[in-house]
């Protein structure tokens, strides 16, 4: 693999670089910093390779396009990105109307939330524009590999009037995920959970031709076990998901495979509100009008934890229960205990399930990304990775030089 600093003499360049600092903030905290330190590989080398500016631009969360959000400020992830680098990152919030030569002092700048614009959703040129001549920006850096499958100003439209190149995590991340399917050794174990079928219905039956298992976990089971006519209480259930349900039962069964392989919880934990402190297990069947499923039972557990022990390789993305409540947060956390005691190569993707899996190493002291689990891939994309996955190309990598 080519180095990004090996593409193009840096040197005294102002450069723009979209990075992906979509990351959970709660009242102004960052809750999980994955993303933002997955960044502060390309920063580096730029600074290595003598950039003089270097402006991060990125999105956070979903805002109208109306203007500022408190809550969607990436004003936090300024004052992290300034911890992790040990160094000022300069911050502006209106960019619009600014001339390069009104950029703050500091080498690093981070600009607003560009989604409080219309420009950047609608893969506006002129919005493109603005963003080259309010930084002088003389080259393109795109680092969002988890933003890559949206067709937005900082994906696309700007890779039509810089020279435009991906970043080393950006190319790793690329090769590694779409060429996974090919690469991985069988049996291949897909375990796949969430909130919604809806998002990852594409992915689904994309998988039935490529894994020889499917677990299916998270409030998206529910939609499964309605449908097999089990009273799921109070729990969360997509509406109006039959059809989903039943193409990917047809792209299984079409596939050849056994239904057997395709493995639904067959025991759950209950609580009364996704808050509980306690929760109880209960076989399928039996579970009142007011309970609510928060993650799959010790017995769905044993049968994830047998197949794991099995695997050539796991394809995991989407937690399987509520595991921001920690008593909910079990069959995922033996799912990344099974993965490391096994030594299981796995490729982990989802904005949710990496983080809580960085969480959970972080807090066991001891790092995916460092030598003892060399095993495990975290991609830093949620819905990039299932698109690359499932259609093995993206939209945001198009205009870049070097893929
Ligand atoms: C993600 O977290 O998957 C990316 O940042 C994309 O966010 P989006 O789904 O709001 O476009």
């Amino acid at each position: 693999m080519k180095r990004l600093v090996d593409q193009f003499n840096f040197k005294n360049k102002t450069v723009l670089v979209r990075t992906d600092y979509n990351v959970p903030i709660q009242a102004s905290q960052v809750q999980n910093d994955m993303r933002i330190r997955a960044s502060l590989g390309v920063i580096r080398a730029l600074i290595m390779a003598g950039a003089r500016k270097i402006i991060l631009v990125s999105h956070l969360g979903r805002p109208a396009g109306q203007g500022f959000e408190v809550e969607l400020s990436l004003a936090p992830i300024a004052e992290r990105l300034g911890q992790l680098l040990e160094q000022s990152v300069g911050w502006v919030a209106d960019w619009q109307e600014l001339m390069p030569e009104q950029l703050p002092p500091e080498r690093i700048v981070l600009f607003e939330n560009l989604r409080f614009w219309p420009g950047e959703a609608n893969n506006d040129e002129a919005f493109a524009r603005q963003l080259v001549a309010s930084t002088g920006a003389e080259v393109f850096v795109q680092d969002g590999f988890a933003v890559a499958h949206r067709q937005s100003a900082t994906t696309e439209a700007i890779t039509k009037l810089l020279p435009s190149y991906a970043s080393d995590n950006f190319v790793r991340e690329y090769i590694t995920v779409g060429g996974f399917l090919q690469t991985a050794q069988r049996p291949l174990v897909a375990i796949v959970g969430g909130a919604k079928i809806s998002d990852k219905i594409d992915f689904l039956t994309k998988l039935a031709g490529e894994v020889d298992y499917l677990i299916i976990g998270g409030a998206m089971a529910n939609v499964f076990l309605a449908e097999a006519g089990f009273d799921v209480g109070c729990s969360l259930v997509e509406n109006n998901q039959a059809p989903a349900v039943q193409a990917v039962y047809r792209a299984w069964t079409g596939a050849g495979k056994s239904l057997d392989r395709l493995i639904l919880p067959s025991d759950v934990l209950v609580v009364r509100d996704l808050q509980a402190t306690e929760a109880v297990a209960k076989p399928l069947g039996q579970l009142t009008a007011t309970e609510i499923i928060g993650d799959i039972g010790p017995e769905t557990i044993a049968k994830i934890t047998t197949l794991i022990q099995q695997a050539g390789a796991v394809l995991w993305n989407g937690n399987l229960g509520y595991s921001e409540n920690p008593s909910l947060a079990g069959g995922s956390i033996a799912v990344i205990t099974a993965l490391i005691k096994n030594h299981t190569p796995a490729l982990i993707g989802g904005g949710d399930t990496v983080g809580f899996v960085d969480n959970f190493t972080t807090k066991n002291q001891t790092s995916p990304r460092g030598a003892v689990y060399s095993e495990l891939f975290l991609s830093t994309g949620g819905g990039a990775s299932l698109e690359l996955l499932a259609y093995g190309e993206l939209p945001g990598a198009k205009g870049l030089l070097n893929l």
